[in-house]
């Protein structure tokens, strides 16, 4: 019988658990074991070598943990780190182990809330650096025009709990009339960090009237669904007694504070350290 273990959910600091969140919400029996790399986030400017550096080292504690499979809830580490993890990597350190991220099932659907074919991403500078979403939502929809500005204060904003706050204002404003001076008939944006979330009403001030604002959690959650629906081998190995871990690589006092506004609920975390 093949031996069961969590599904580990993996970000930079608490943007994760916006997604964490709707996944646990969609598959609540499942087990968790969370990770944000707190001690070293955030990862949004740092240079493809250093995410991926950083990632692969988180995997490797989760696959430790006894976890098949892992999410990178963070567009920046899909965007700079899951392609090698998956090619060059997994094969050697766990072929019947799964590492999936969070870009991919946003472009496969992103393009049908546009009327336009017009999307805007707001995303961290290696995300738009990385130019994965231009890329991945081309292949599902060869016609879409896809602009992307990249938001470099905004997770700091988050994760220093000024999001609220009037400072926030000021670069939101200037981020979105960015976006919108490149394309100006988008009428859908994809808010391609996972701490975005936590903006979005600062966001929806600043919007244009009938444009959408998307966020991936539900998105990936129901990508997981199908998923674990399309793979039973792997839905076999997830223990499913609807335990959640947290774990973090700073404090945990600091973590356990703020990762209620992400999650919606308490949390208690435990500390690791990987170096
Ligand atoms: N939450 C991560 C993302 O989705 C990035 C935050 C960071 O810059 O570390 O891109």
């Amino acid at each position: 019988m093949a031996v069961k273990g969590p599904i580990g959910i993996f970000d930079s600091g608490y943007g994760g658990l916006t997604v964490m969140k709707e996944i646990a919400g969609k598959l609540p029996d499942h087990d968790y074991i969370y990770l944000g790399d707190n001690a070293r986030a955030p990862y949004g400017n740092r240079s493809f070598d250093t995410v991926y550096h950083y990632t692969l080292q988180c995997v490797k504690w989760f696959f430790s943990q006894g976890c098949s499979l892992v999410i990178l809830a963070c567009n920046t580490a899909s965007a700079k780190a899951l392609r090698t993890i998956q090619q060059q990597d997994l094969p050697r350190m766990g072929p019947d182990k799964r590492v999936l991220g969070v870009i991919r099932p946003t472009a496969e659907v992103i393009g049908q809330f546009s009327e336009a074919q017009s999307v805007g991403v707001l995303a961290t500078n290696g995300t738009v650096l990385s130019e994965s979403y231009p890329i991945e939502i081309k292949k599902f929809y060869p016609d879409i025009r896809v602009y992307q500005e990249a938001c470099p204060l905004w997770v700091p904003l988050v994760e220093n709990n000024e999001h609220t706050g009037h400072g926030a204002d000021y670069f939101v404003k200037k981020n979105i009339n960015q976006l919108f001076e490149k394309g100006e008939d988008i009428d859908v944006i994809l808010l391609g960090c996972t701490h975005y979330p936590l903006l979005k009403e600062k966001i929806e001030e600043y919007l244009p009237v009938g444009v959408k604002l998307i966020s991936q959690g539900e998105i990936v959650a129901q990508s997981l669904a199908d998923y674990l629906h399309r793979h039973p081998e792997m839905d076999q190995r997830c223990e499913k007694n609807g335990n959640r871990k947290f774990y973090t690589t700073d404090s945990t006092q600091d973590f356990d504070s703020h990762a209620q506004l992400f999650f919606g609920e308490k949390i208690k975390s435990l500390h690791i350290d990987l170096e």
